[in-house]
C-alpha cells in the first residue's frame, strides 16, 4: 500500500518510520512518503496561509498549494483523506476498510482550518478521530495510518489481529509474562495449567467481564445482536 502524507510540519511524522511501521515498509508492504505542502506554494515567500474572508480568528491554508500538492500525487484509485473534527468518527471498522485501498493520500490541515474550495475540487473524506480538537491534522493522520497499517496482510500476525480489542466486539483479556510472581502477585493459576481449553474459556469469560465493566455500550451491543 502506499501512503502519501502531504503536510507543512514533515518533522512531525517520525514515529512512522519506527518499529513495526518501519519494519514493514522495509519489507515492502508499505510505502509513506512524506511531502512538504510548501514546496507547491507559488507566493514568492512561500506562504501557505492567509486571512478568512469576512473576517474570524486566525488564518486558514490557501487552496493554491493544496491543490497543487495533491495534483501530483493523485490518481484515480487513490483514496483521499482529510482529518478534520467535522468528520465521521473514526473506529476499527473504518481502519480496516482503508487498508483495502492501494494508495492513500492523507491532507493535513493546520491552523484554523483550509479554504473550502479543496473539497469542491476532490473527493475527500473527513475524518474524525474523536469529539474534540488538535491543533491540526498531523497527530490524527499518524493515529489513523497506524490502525489501518495494521490490517494490511503481512504488517502483523493474524493471531494478534484475532485476539486484540474490538476484533469480536470486546475488549481483549488481561495478559502476563514472567515473572509468575511479583511483589506477592501471582499469574493466574489456569495460564500455567497447560490446559489450552481453560486457558480460551478464562480469556472469554475475563474478555466480557472487562467489557461489561469498562464499556457497557459495546457489550449492550453484543447482546443484542445475540438476541437478533
Ligand atoms: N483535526 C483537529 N481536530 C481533529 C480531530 N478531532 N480529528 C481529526 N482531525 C482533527
Amino acid at each position: 500500500m502506499k501512503i502519501d502524507i502531504l503536510t507543512l510540519f514533515p518533522e512531525a511524522f517520525s514515529p512512522l518510520k519506527t518499529s513495526i511501521l518501519a519494519r514493514a515498509e522495509e519489507s515492502g508492504l508499505l510505502e509513506i512518503n512524506i511531502i512538504n505542502i510548501r514546496d507547491f506554494s507559488q507566493d514568492k515567500h512561500k506562504k501557505c496561509d492567509d486571512y478568512p474572508f469576512g473576517g474570524g480568528a486566525g488564518m486558514l491554508m490557501t487552496v493554491q498549494p493544496l491543490f497543487d500538492a495533491i495534483k501530483s500525487v493523485y490518481d484515480e484509485k487513490a483514496k483521499i483523506i482529510f482529518p478534520s473534527p467535522i468528520g465521521k468518527t473514526y473506529n476499527v471498522q473504518k481502519a480496516q476498510q482503508l487498508s483495502q485501498f492501494q494508495h492513500l493520500i492523507f491532507v493535513c490541515g493546520h491552523y484554523e482550518g483550509v479554504d473550502d474550495r479543496l473539497f469542491q475540487l476532490f473527493d475527500i473524506e473527513q475524518i474524525s478521530i474523536g469529539d474534540y480538537v488538535l491543533t491540526g491534522g498531523e497527530i490524527p493522520s499518524m493515529v489513523i495510518i497506524d490502525s489501518l497499517a495494521r490490517f494490511v496482510d503481512g504488517v502483523i500476525t493474524k493471531e494478534s489481529l484475532d485476539s486484540e480489542s474490538f476484533s469480536n466486539g470486546c475488549l481483549e483479556y488481561p495478559q502476563y509474562t514472567r515473572p509468575q510472581e511479583f511483589m506477592g502477585l501471582k499469574v493466574p493459576d489456569v495460564l500455567v495449567s497447560g490446559n489450552h481449553q481453560e486457558v480460551d474459556k478464562w480469556r472469554r469469560e475475563q474478555s466480557l467481564l472487562r467489557t461489561k465493566e469498562i464499556r457497557k455500550d459495546l457489550y449492550d451491543k453484543l447482546n443484542n445482536t445475540q438476541d437478533n
